[in-house]
């Protein structure tokens, strides 16, 4: 993809993945992005912007805890998101909600529009996360907070399986990364949200347990999020393969009567604005 209008990067996978990402029957996105939308402590009546709203698992709760007298509003930047979650939202006849193509990297609304802007596992796809974090700390009033989600402790299988199918990756494409800098701990996110001009006021753990059919139902959802970033680098010829070696790697997580069971832990951080911003200087 060329076009400025397009999608690029971390998006470009995401508008590949969008018609099956949560939707290959395993229980990860939902149950996490109803956990940001707990710890976030929404109010019926409040305004709230959700960054990165994907297929809406942190938009549709949102738009539940708000209720039809406050708005949500979604952004995304690849369109097939957008297109998708809008169809979800009409279906669902919620009047509340609106969701557009904009960019989480610098937000396109005046500053103090939301009562919460919420981020579910999307800082860490952005060029300049901290940069992000500031455009929200303006985005939210001074009595608002950003919630955000990060990956924290991986399964081991999964970690095993991913390394088994990425080491058939021609040598000049990068290994996946591991959670790392900005967001690798506690510690680093607080000094990551305090460099943006936010105040951490709690970091929870949540863990979800994610049930397969197979090693096979394991590829399928894969594909259907962030993966997709490694999975489409393999030759197409090493597929066969990988996927082999990667099912070897996942009996680590089989479960007595048939299946794989993989747990993974998020961080959920709730954060709100150091102080409000002054008028602008003349
Ligand atoms: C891992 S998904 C999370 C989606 C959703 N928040 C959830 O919890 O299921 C990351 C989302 O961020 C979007 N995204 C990536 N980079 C973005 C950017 N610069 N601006 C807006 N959205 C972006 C992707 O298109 C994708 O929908």
């Amino acid at each position: 993809m060329t076009s400025s209008s397009q999608p690029s990067g971390a998006a470009e996978v995401f508008e590949e993945a969008a018609p099956s990402y949560d939707r290959t029957g395993v229980s990860f996105f939902g149950p996490f992005g109803a956990e940001l939308v707990r710890q976030a402590d929404l109010r019926p009546g409040e305004r709230v912007l959700d960054v990165g709203c994907g297929r809406g698992a942190v938009l549709f709760p949102a738009a539940h805890a708000v209720g039809p007298t406050g708005h949500v509003t979604g952004i995304d930047l690849a369109p097939a998101m957008i297109a998708l979650t809008a169809e979800d939202v009409a279906r669902a006849g919620l009047d509340h909600v609106d969701v557009r193509v904009d960019d989480a990297q610098q937000p396109d609304f005046p500053p103090r529009s939301f009562d919460a802007v919420l981020a579910g596992l999307v800082v860490f796809l952005l060029p300049e996360p901290q940069q992000a974090l500031r455009a929200y700390a303006r985005l939210v009033r001074p009595s608002g907070r950003v919630v955000i989600s990060t990956f924290g402790v991986q399964d081991p299988a999964f970690v095993a399986a991913t390394d088994a199918l990425a080491a058939h990756l021609p040598t000049e494409e990068p290994r996946p990364t591991r959670p790392a800098g900005p967001f690798a701990d506690e510690q680093a996110i607080t000094a990551t949200m305090t460099g943006a001009g936010l105040a951490v006021t709690s970091i929870v753990e949540h863990r979800v347990e994610s049930r397969f059919d197979d090693a096979d139902h394991w590829m399928r959802w894969m594909w259907s999020h962030g993966a997709r970033a490694l999975l489409r680098h393999l030759p197409t010829d090493r597929l066969p393969a990988a996927t082999a070696d990667a099912a070897a790697a996942l009996e680590a997580a089989r479960v007595p009567g048939g299946g794989l069971r993989l747990t993974t832990e998020i961080r959920i951080t709730v954060a709100v604005p150091v102080e409000p911003p002054g008028p602008p200087h003349a």
